[in-house]
């Protein structure tokens, strides 16, 4: 059964990032003050997730800005990002603890080395058994061993030798914005925990007990949709299709990146790369079309080379930073002059 969502203590109120940002207006100038462009309907659903104390689920093809809205989100409501990037395998081990094993141990070695030398004082009170051996630190007085054991296990698993990953700080350091990156990549198996932990915000630690968020992160999930998640997954979360942005939108974009850019270079740049995403165009349909990071990059490249505007020749030379698929590229750069036509 899906876990129903909580709601927060009353008393927490006054703690929570949603009441730091008025609408989803305020939350749009915001983000651009941190250099993010979102459109109305993306500052909404964004504004609404932290509002709600519900999970961002954003879907849309590489390179159109999910990562770069958690980073800036957290800017803009002024709490620290800490980040998860999923990849094929990952568990919860990844995603909230580890025992520090190495040091375990040398805690470990230390207790018996210290433990085992002998004590000052007069020779029947020190230990009588044979040096050297690790039992004869750990053993103080016949019968004590099993305390004594237990006592030394107690210190191996407390905070000292926790190591705290991401969704176990996020809980812990909470308000903070938890961004589960491409979350596409991990199996159903790691979905299923990580519905649990946004379902309930908590996680018991077997050895410590449980860790209880003092409020909601803000959490952002992003996919590039590589296979489809959970139902039960999507359910639990806000949802939002990131499309590549219109012209004007990521000329403004790449004018944010780079404010010197002379205008004809941005707009042709933009243009090449809009061009290059539409079906039916003179290079036909691409394998990997360029996401925004692709024209930032590009136009990036062609501000360095100290170019003012693209032509064909450049275009060619400098076609692999926006184009990285063999096929694609010999397509595009066959087809360079009628993509370049304004
Ligand atoms: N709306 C936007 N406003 C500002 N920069 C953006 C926007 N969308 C994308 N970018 C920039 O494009 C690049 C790629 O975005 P990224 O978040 O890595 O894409 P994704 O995570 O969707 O693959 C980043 O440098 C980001 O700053
Ligand atoms: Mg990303």
């Amino acid at each position: 059964m899906e876990p129903t969502p909580q709601t927060e203590p009353a008393h927490l109120a006054g703690r929570r990032p949603s009441e730091t940002v008025a609408s989803p207006a305020d939350l749009g100038t915001r983000l651009e003050q941190t250099g993010y462009l979102a459109d109305g309907a993306l500052a909404t659903i964004a504004w609404l997730a932290v509002r709600m104390g519900r999970p961002l689920l954003l879907e849309g093809e590489p390179g159109t800005g999910k990562t770069a809205l958690a980073e800036s989100l957290g800017r803009a409501l002024d709490l620290p990002v800490l980040r998860l990037q999923c990849y094929e395998g990952i568990d919860a081990s990844q995603a909230l603890y580890d025992w520090d094993f190495p040091r375990q141990i040398l805690h470990l070695r230390a207790l018996e080395a210290t433990r085992a030398a002998p004590a000052p004082g007069p020779p029947e009170a020190r230990n009588s058994a044979a040096p050297g051996l690790p039992e004869a630190g750990l053993t103080t007085a016949p019968g004590s061993a099993g305390t004594d054991l237990a006592a030394v296990e107690d210190q191996l698993f407390t905070e000292r030798f926790l190591l705290a990953r991401p969704v176990l700080r996020a809980l812990r350091d909470a308000p903070v914005v938890l961004l589960v990156d491409e979350i596409d990549r991990a199996d159903d198996e790691f979905e299923a925990f990580l519905l649990e932990v946004l379902s309930t915000w908590q996680v018991s630690i077997p050895e410590l007990g449980t860790v209880r968020a003092p409020t909601p992160p803000v959490v952002v999930l992003t996919s590039n949709r590589t296979r489809d998640l959970h139902d039960a997954l999507k359910r639990r979360c806000l949802y939002h299709w990131i499309d590549h942005p219109g012209l004007e939108r990521e000329l403004q974009i790449v004018r944010r990146h780079l404010p010197h850019i002379p205008d004809l270079l941005a707009e042709q740049v933009v243009l090449a790369c809009q061009r290059l995403r539409e079906g039916h165009q003179p290079a036909g349909d691409l394998v990997k079309p360029p996401g925004v990071a692709e024209t930032i990059d590009w136009a990036r490249a062609l501000l360095e080379l100290g170019a003012v505007d693209l032509d064909v020749e450049t275009a060619a030379a400098t076609l692999g930073v926006a184009v990285k698929h063999r096929d694609d590229a010999e397509r595009v750069r066959a087809a360079l002059d009628r993509v370049l036509t304004r």
